[in-house]
Protein backbone atom coordinates (compact mmCIF):
# COMPACT_ATOMS: atom_id res chain seq x y z
CA UNK A 1 0.00 0.00 0.00
CA UNK A 2 1.08 3.60 -0.81
CA UNK A 3 2.01 6.23 2.26
CA UNK A 4 1.55 9.56 2.34
CA UNK A 5 2.75 11.63 5.26
CA UNK A 6 0.66 14.41 5.97
CA UNK A 7 1.04 17.23 8.01
CA UNK A 8 -1.77 18.46 10.16
CA UNK A 9 -2.18 22.79 11.40
CA UNK A 10 -5.92 22.36 13.12
CA UNK A 11 -5.59 25.88 14.25
CA UNK A 12 -7.38 28.23 15.89
CA UNK A 13 -11.76 28.90 16.38
CA UNK A 14 -13.50 26.19 14.25
CA UNK A 15 -10.12 25.26 12.70
CA UNK A 16 -9.91 22.49 15.32
CA UNK A 17 -13.85 21.22 14.64
CA UNK A 18 -13.80 21.46 11.00
CA UNK A 19 -10.72 19.48 10.54
CA UNK A 20 -11.46 17.19 13.14
CA UNK A 21 -14.70 16.19 10.55
CA UNK A 22 -12.36 16.30 7.33
CA UNK A 23 -10.20 13.72 9.03
CA UNK A 24 -13.15 11.80 9.41
CA UNK A 25 -13.79 11.85 5.73
CA UNK A 26 -10.19 11.22 4.99
CA UNK A 27 -9.83 8.18 7.27
CA UNK A 28 -13.28 6.64 5.94
CA UNK A 29 -12.56 7.11 2.25
CA UNK A 30 -8.81 5.57 2.84
CA UNK A 31 -10.46 2.85 4.73
CA UNK A 32 -9.31 -0.19 2.81
CA UNK A 33 -6.16 0.68 3.12
CA UNK A 34 -4.40 1.17 -0.36
CA UNK A 35 -3.20 4.36 0.79
CA UNK A 36 -2.40 4.72 4.21
CA UNK A 37 -1.94 8.81 5.65
CA UNK A 38 0.75 9.00 7.93
CA UNK A 39 -0.51 12.05 10.12
CA UNK A 40 1.89 14.39 12.35
CA UNK A 41 -0.36 17.24 14.12
CA UNK A 42 1.15 20.61 14.86
CA UNK A 43 -0.02 23.03 17.62
CA UNK A 44 -0.09 26.06 15.74
CA UNK A 45 -1.88 29.76 15.97
CA UNK A 46 -3.18 32.06 18.09
CA UNK A 47 -3.14 29.12 20.92
CA UNK A 48 0.36 28.28 20.94
CA UNK A 49 1.50 32.12 20.41
CA UNK A 50 -0.44 32.38 24.20
CA UNK A 51 1.02 29.59 25.38
CA UNK A 52 4.70 30.09 24.51
CA UNK A 53 5.41 33.11 22.41
CA UNK A 54 6.38 30.92 19.19
CA UNK A 55 4.22 31.97 16.00
CA UNK A 56 6.21 29.14 13.31
CA UNK A 57 9.84 28.18 14.53
CA UNK A 58 12.51 27.17 12.14
CA UNK A 59 12.23 23.62 13.64
CA UNK A 60 8.84 23.61 12.85
CA UNK A 61 8.57 24.74 9.06
CA UNK A 62 11.45 22.44 8.45
CA UNK A 63 9.21 19.35 9.91
CA UNK A 64 6.28 20.48 7.82
CA UNK A 65 8.38 20.70 4.56
CA UNK A 66 9.42 17.54 4.56
CA UNK A 67 5.96 16.36 4.65
CA UNK A 68 3.80 15.05 1.79
CA UNK A 69 0.73 17.59 1.82
CA UNK A 70 -0.71 19.41 4.66
CA UNK A 71 -3.89 20.00 5.97
CA UNK A 72 -4.80 23.25 7.54
CA UNK A 73 -8.12 24.47 9.16
CA UNK A 74 -7.44 28.06 9.94
CA UNK A 75 -5.44 29.81 12.42
CA UNK A 76 -6.18 33.77 13.93
CA UNK A 77 -7.64 35.23 17.05
CA UNK A 78 -10.22 37.52 17.35
CA UNK A 79 -9.59 40.81 15.66
CA UNK A 80 -8.15 43.02 17.68
CA UNK A 81 -7.42 40.63 20.34
CA UNK A 82 -4.57 43.44 22.39
CA UNK A 83 -3.07 39.86 23.47
CA UNK A 84 -2.26 39.13 20.12
CA UNK A 85 -0.97 42.62 19.03
CA UNK A 86 2.42 42.54 17.46
CA UNK A 87 2.06 38.62 17.21
CA UNK A 88 0.78 38.78 13.43
CA UNK A 89 -0.23 34.99 13.40
CA UNK A 90 -1.63 35.58 9.76
CA UNK A 91 1.83 36.89 8.37
CA UNK A 92 4.45 34.50 10.43
CA UNK A 93 2.06 31.45 10.38
CA UNK A 94 0.11 31.01 7.12
CA UNK A 95 1.59 33.47 4.43
CA UNK A 96 5.27 32.44 5.56
CA UNK A 97 4.21 28.22 5.26
CA UNK A 98 2.81 29.76 1.66
CA UNK A 99 5.66 31.62 0.64
CA UNK A 100 8.21 29.59 2.03
CA UNK A 101 6.90 26.50 0.23
CA UNK A 102 6.17 28.49 -2.88
CA UNK A 103 2.50 27.98 -3.30
CA UNK A 104 1.96 30.23 -6.14
CA UNK A 105 -1.22 28.99 -7.13
CA UNK A 106 -3.86 29.42 -4.73
CA UNK A 107 -6.54 27.30 -6.32
CA UNK A 108 -9.77 28.30 -4.75
CA UNK A 109 -13.33 26.73 -7.03
CA UNK A 110 -16.68 27.96 -6.74
CA UNK A 111 -19.89 25.90 -7.72
CA UNK A 112 -23.42 26.57 -6.96
CA UNK A 113 -24.28 22.63 -5.92
CA UNK A 114 -27.67 21.21 -6.68
CA UNK A 115 -30.04 22.15 -4.10
CA UNK A 116 -27.98 24.62 -1.99
CA UNK A 117 -29.20 27.29 -0.51
CA UNK A 118 -27.31 30.02 -2.42
CA UNK A 119 -28.85 33.69 -2.02
CA UNK A 120 -28.82 34.21 -5.48
CA UNK A 121 -32.31 33.55 -6.55
CA UNK A 122 -31.22 32.66 -10.48
CA UNK A 123 -27.82 31.60 -11.31
CA UNK A 124 -27.81 29.06 -13.57
CA UNK A 125 -24.95 26.76 -13.70
CA UNK A 126 -21.89 28.26 -11.84
CA UNK A 127 -18.48 26.43 -11.72
CA UNK A 128 -15.73 28.09 -11.93
CA UNK A 129 -12.21 28.58 -10.19
CA UNK A 130 -10.08 31.11 -9.03
CA UNK A 131 -6.45 31.18 -10.10
CA UNK A 132 -5.21 33.78 -7.01
CA UNK A 133 -1.40 34.24 -7.41
CA UNK A 134 0.07 33.02 -3.62
CA UNK A 135 3.49 34.37 -3.55
CA UNK A 136 3.37 38.30 -4.66
CA UNK A 137 1.18 41.61 -4.60
CA UNK A 138 0.34 43.31 -1.98
CA UNK A 139 0.97 40.70 0.63
CA UNK A 140 5.21 40.19 0.23
CA UNK A 141 5.32 42.41 3.19
CA UNK A 142 7.08 45.27 1.40
CA UNK A 143 6.34 48.15 3.17
CA UNK A 144 6.39 50.62 6.41
CA UNK A 145 5.65 53.28 8.20
CA UNK A 146 7.50 56.00 9.71
CA UNK A 147 6.00 58.38 12.35
CA UNK A 148 3.94 55.55 13.63
CA UNK A 149 1.35 56.82 16.05
CA UNK A 150 1.58 60.78 15.02
CA UNK A 151 -0.36 63.06 13.14
CA UNK A 152 2.43 62.84 9.85
CA UNK A 153 2.07 58.94 9.65
CA UNK A 154 3.47 57.86 6.14
CA UNK A 155 2.45 53.90 5.75
CA UNK A 156 3.33 52.10 2.59
CA UNK A 157 2.32 48.66 1.35
CA UNK A 158 4.05 47.98 -1.98
CA UNK A 159 3.03 45.66 -4.27
CA UNK A 160 5.33 43.22 -5.63
CA UNK A 161 4.99 41.78 -8.80
CA UNK A 162 7.55 39.59 -11.12
CA UNK A 163 7.17 38.97 -14.61
CA UNK A 164 8.84 35.23 -13.48
CA UNK A 165 5.86 35.23 -10.69
CA UNK A 166 2.80 36.71 -13.08
CA UNK A 167 3.80 34.42 -15.51
CA UNK A 168 4.05 30.90 -14.11
CA UNK A 169 0.60 31.38 -12.27
CA UNK A 170 -1.32 32.66 -15.76
CA UNK A 171 0.53 30.03 -17.15
CA UNK A 172 -0.85 27.40 -14.80
CA UNK A 173 -4.27 29.33 -15.04
CA UNK A 174 -3.85 28.79 -18.97
CA UNK A 175 -3.67 25.28 -18.56
CA UNK A 176 -6.28 24.65 -16.23
CA UNK A 177 -8.62 26.64 -18.74
CA UNK A 178 -8.00 24.42 -21.47
CA UNK A 179 -8.52 21.44 -19.27
CA UNK A 180 -12.13 22.67 -18.58
CA UNK A 181 -14.44 24.92 -20.41
CA UNK A 182 -11.52 27.27 -22.40
CA UNK A 183 -12.62 30.63 -20.82
CA UNK A 184 -10.16 33.17 -19.01
CA UNK A 185 -10.53 36.24 -17.20
CA UNK A 186 -8.20 38.10 -16.11
CA UNK A 187 -9.35 40.59 -12.91
CA UNK A 188 -6.94 43.23 -12.59
CA UNK A 189 -7.62 47.16 -12.12
CA UNK A 190 -5.48 48.18 -14.87
CA UNK A 191 -7.06 51.64 -15.40
CA UNK A 192 -5.46 52.84 -12.18
CA UNK A 193 -3.05 50.05 -11.20
CA UNK A 194 -1.25 51.07 -13.94
CA UNK A 195 2.26 49.33 -13.55
CA UNK A 196 1.41 46.26 -12.16
CA UNK A 197 -1.43 45.75 -13.97
CA UNK A 198 0.36 46.67 -17.17
CA UNK A 199 2.56 43.78 -16.57
CA UNK A 200 -0.32 41.40 -15.57
CA UNK A 201 -2.49 42.82 -19.15
CA UNK A 202 1.04 41.98 -21.50
CA UNK A 203 1.56 38.20 -19.40
CA UNK A 204 -1.78 36.82 -20.09
CA UNK A 205 -1.83 38.41 -23.97
CA UNK A 206 1.85 36.41 -24.74
CA UNK A 207 0.75 33.64 -22.72
CA UNK A 208 -2.41 33.41 -24.92
CA UNK A 209 -0.79 33.02 -27.73
CA UNK A 210 -0.05 29.35 -27.16
CA UNK A 211 -3.49 28.67 -25.57
CA UNK A 212 -5.26 29.69 -29.63
CA UNK A 213 -8.61 27.67 -28.02
CA UNK A 214 -8.82 29.55 -24.78
CA UNK A 215 -11.01 32.99 -25.22
CA UNK A 216 -9.02 35.34 -22.76
CA UNK A 217 -11.63 38.39 -21.77
CA UNK A 218 -10.25 40.83 -18.89
CA UNK A 219 -12.58 42.66 -16.56
CA UNK A 220 -11.80 45.30 -13.61
CA UNK A 221 -11.78 44.03 -10.27
CA UNK A 222 -15.16 46.56 -9.14
CA UNK A 223 -16.89 44.99 -12.27
CA UNK A 224 -15.99 41.25 -11.72
CA UNK A 225 -17.89 41.63 -8.33
CA UNK A 226 -20.65 42.81 -9.85
CA UNK A 227 -20.87 39.35 -12.63
CA UNK A 228 -20.35 37.56 -9.56
CA UNK A 229 -23.73 38.84 -8.24
CA UNK A 230 -25.58 39.58 -11.88
CA UNK A 231 -23.72 36.47 -13.85
CA UNK A 232 -21.46 34.08 -12.26
CA UNK A 233 -21.99 31.71 -14.25
CA UNK A 234 -20.14 33.80 -16.95
CA UNK A 235 -17.07 32.58 -15.21
CA UNK A 236 -14.50 29.89 -16.04
CA UNK A 237 -11.09 30.46 -15.11
CA UNK A 238 -10.37 33.65 -13.01
CA UNK A 239 -6.89 34.51 -12.88
CA UNK A 240 -5.87 37.14 -10.57
CA UNK A 241 -3.43 38.71 -7.87
CA UNK A 242 -3.13 38.11 -4.65
CA UNK A 243 -5.34 40.35 -2.89
CA UNK A 244 -7.73 40.85 -5.39
CA UNK A 245 -8.56 37.24 -5.18
CA UNK A 246 -8.83 37.06 -1.63
CA UNK A 247 -11.80 39.12 -1.52
CA UNK A 248 -12.72 37.83 -4.50
CA UNK A 249 -13.49 34.11 -3.37
CA UNK A 250 -14.85 35.22 0.12
CA UNK A 251 -17.62 36.51 -2.43
CA UNK A 252 -17.55 33.33 -4.45
CA UNK A 253 -18.09 31.69 -1.18
CA UNK A 254 -21.27 33.92 0.09
CA UNK A 255 -23.13 33.29 -3.56
CA UNK A 256 -22.50 29.80 -3.59
CA UNK A 257 -24.27 29.07 -0.47
CA UNK A 258 -21.62 30.02 2.65
CA UNK A 259 -18.43 30.39 3.14
CA UNK A 260 -18.58 27.42 4.92
CA UNK A 261 -18.71 25.24 1.00
CA UNK A 262 -15.98 27.33 -0.23
CA UNK A 263 -12.16 25.21 -0.20
CA UNK A 264 -9.16 25.89 -1.58
CA UNK A 265 -5.54 24.17 -2.21
CA UNK A 266 -2.47 26.29 -1.71
CA UNK A 267 -0.27 24.59 -4.84
CA UNK A 268 3.34 24.30 -5.52
CA UNK A 269 2.69 22.41 -8.98
CA UNK A 270 6.30 21.64 -9.20
CA UNK A 271 6.17 19.33 -6.02
CA UNK A 272 9.01 20.61 -4.76
CA UNK A 273 7.34 21.58 -1.75
CA UNK A 274 4.70 20.48 0.07
CA UNK A 275 0.91 21.69 -0.90
CA UNK A 276 -1.34 22.93 1.82
CA UNK A 277 -5.45 22.06 1.61
CA UNK A 278 -7.64 24.61 3.48
CA UNK A 279 -11.13 25.96 3.95
CA UNK A 280 -11.16 29.71 2.81
CA UNK A 281 -12.74 30.77 5.84
CA UNK A 282 -10.70 31.92 9.03
CA UNK A 283 -11.22 30.78 12.67
CA UNK A 284 -14.25 32.34 12.79
CA UNK A 285 -14.38 33.89 16.37
CA UNK A 286 -17.80 34.41 16.70
CA UNK A 287 -19.25 30.70 16.37
CA UNK A 288 -16.01 28.58 17.59
CA UNK A 289 -16.70 25.94 20.11
CA UNK A 290 -20.08 26.42 19.32
CA UNK A 291 -20.94 23.10 16.91
CA UNK A 292 -22.14 25.90 14.24
CA UNK A 293 -19.17 25.86 11.80
CA UNK A 294 -20.40 23.74 8.36
CA UNK A 295 -17.03 21.57 7.66
CA UNK A 296 -18.09 21.22 4.33
CA UNK A 297 -14.99 23.67 3.64
CA UNK A 298 -12.94 21.44 4.88
CA UNK A 299 -14.35 18.27 3.66
CA UNK A 300 -13.71 19.79 0.21
CA UNK A 301 -10.60 20.98 0.99
CA UNK A 302 -9.65 17.26 1.71
CA UNK A 303 -11.29 16.24 -2.15
CA UNK A 304 -8.45 19.00 -3.55
CA UNK A 305 -5.87 17.75 -1.72
CA UNK A 306 -6.89 13.83 -2.60
CA UNK A 307 -7.02 14.92 -6.45
CA UNK A 308 -3.81 16.73 -5.84
CA UNK A 309 -1.88 13.42 -5.10
CA UNK A 310 -3.41 11.60 -7.33
CA UNK A 311 -6.00 9.88 -6.08
CA UNK A 312 -8.94 10.46 -8.23
CA UNK A 313 -10.76 7.81 -7.52
CA UNK A 314 -11.00 8.71 -3.42
CA UNK A 315 -11.40 12.28 -4.61
CA UNK A 316 -14.03 11.78 -6.38
CA UNK A 317 -16.12 9.26 -3.75
CA UNK A 318 -15.74 12.55 -1.38
CA UNK A 319 -16.95 15.05 -3.45
CA UNK A 320 -19.84 12.67 -5.12
CA UNK A 321 -20.64 12.42 -0.92
CA UNK A 322 -21.02 16.08 -0.26
CA UNK A 323 -22.62 16.94 -3.33
CA UNK A 324 -25.25 14.13 -2.35
CA UNK A 325 -24.96 15.52 1.44
CA UNK A 326 -25.80 19.34 0.03
CA UNK A 327 -28.52 18.01 -2.14
CA UNK A 328 -30.11 16.91 0.92
CA UNK A 329 -29.83 19.78 3.30
CA UNK A 330 -33.02 20.51 5.10
CA UNK A 331 -33.60 23.91 6.85
CA UNK A 332 -33.19 22.55 9.78
CA UNK A 333 -29.59 23.41 10.71
CA UNK A 334 -26.89 20.46 12.23
CA UNK A 335 -24.04 20.39 14.08
CA UNK A 336 -20.51 20.56 12.82
CA UNK A 337 -20.16 16.82 13.89
CA UNK A 338 -23.30 15.73 12.51
CA UNK A 339 -22.33 17.27 8.79
CA UNK A 340 -19.37 15.44 9.28
CA UNK A 341 -20.84 12.32 10.27
CA UNK A 342 -23.52 12.43 7.58
CA UNK A 343 -20.83 12.65 4.80
CA UNK A 344 -19.01 9.54 6.44
CA UNK A 345 -22.07 7.57 6.38
CA UNK A 346 -22.12 8.43 2.84
CA UNK A 347 -18.71 6.94 2.19
CA UNK A 348 -19.74 3.66 4.00
CA UNK A 349 -22.56 3.09 1.95
CA UNK A 350 -20.75 3.99 -1.28
CA UNK A 351 -18.18 1.59 -0.99
P1 LIG B 1 -13.92 34.29 9.06
O1 LIG B 1 -13.90 33.60 7.74
O2 LIG B 1 -13.29 33.56 10.18
O3 LIG B 1 -15.43 34.61 9.46
C1 LIG B 1 -16.29 35.45 8.67
C2 LIG B 1 -17.76 35.06 8.91
O4 LIG B 1 -18.02 33.79 8.29
C3 LIG B 1 -18.09 34.89 10.38
O5 LIG B 1 -19.37 35.35 10.65
C4 LIG B 1 -18.03 33.38 10.60
O6 LIG B 1 -18.84 32.90 11.65
C5 LIG B 1 -18.50 32.85 9.24
N1 LIG B 1 -17.91 31.53 8.95
C6 LIG B 1 -16.60 31.28 8.67
N2 LIG B 1 -16.41 29.98 8.47
C7 LIG B 1 -17.61 29.37 8.63
C8 LIG B 1 -18.05 28.02 8.56
N3 LIG B 1 -17.21 27.00 8.28
N4 LIG B 1 -19.35 27.76 8.79
C9 LIG B 1 -20.21 28.76 9.06
N5 LIG B 1 -19.85 30.07 9.13
C10 LIG B 1 -18.57 30.37 8.92
O7 LIG B 1 -13.25 35.70 8.83
P2 LIG B 1 -12.81 36.84 9.92
O8 LIG B 1 -13.85 36.95 10.97
O9 LIG B 1 -12.45 37.99 9.09
O10 LIG B 1 -11.48 36.30 10.54
C11 LIG B 1 -11.38 35.63 11.80
C12 LIG B 1 -9.92 35.24 12.04
O11 LIG B 1 -9.52 34.24 11.08
C13 LIG B 1 -8.95 36.40 11.86
O12 LIG B 1 -7.93 36.26 12.83
C14 LIG B 1 -8.39 36.18 10.46
O13 LIG B 1 -7.13 36.76 10.27
C15 LIG B 1 -8.34 34.69 10.39
N6 LIG B 1 -8.38 34.12 9.05
C16 LIG B 1 -7.63 33.00 8.84
C17 LIG B 1 -7.68 32.33 7.65
C18 LIG B 1 -6.86 31.12 7.47
O14 LIG B 1 -6.26 30.62 8.40
N7 LIG B 1 -6.80 30.56 6.29
C19 LIG B 1 -8.55 32.78 6.65
C20 LIG B 1 -9.33 33.92 6.89
C21 LIG B 1 -9.25 34.59 8.09
C1 LIG C 1 -7.36 33.59 3.24
C2 LIG C 1 -7.12 34.51 4.40
C3 LIG C 1 -5.65 34.91 4.44
C4 LIG C 1 -5.37 35.66 3.14
C5 LIG C 1 -5.23 35.79 5.64
C6 LIG C 1 -5.66 35.20 6.95
C7 LIG C 1 -3.75 36.01 5.63
O1 LIG C 1 -7.96 35.60 4.35
O2 LIG C 1 -6.74 32.50 3.19
O3 LIG C 1 -8.17 33.91 2.37
O4 LIG C 1 -5.62 36.85 3.04
O5 LIG C 1 -4.87 35.01 2.23
MN1 LIG D 1 -9.46 35.48 2.78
Amino acid sequence: SRTVSLAVIPGDGIGPEVVGEAIKVLEAVTASGDVVFEQTHYSLGAGRFLETGDVLTDDDLAAIAAHDAILLGAVGGTPGDPRLAGANIERGLLLKLRFSLDHYVNLRPTKIYPGVASPLAEHGDVDFVVVREGTEGPYVGNGGTIRQGTSAEIANEVSVNTAYGVERVVRYAFEAAAARRSKLTLVHKTNVLTFAGGLWKRVVDEVAAEFPAVTVDYLHVDAATIFLVTDPARFDVIVTDNLFGDILTDLAGAISGGIGLAASGNINPSGSFPSMFEPVHGSAPDIAGQQKADPTAAILSVALLLEHLGLADEARLVNEAVTADIADRGAEARTTTQVGDAIVERLASAS
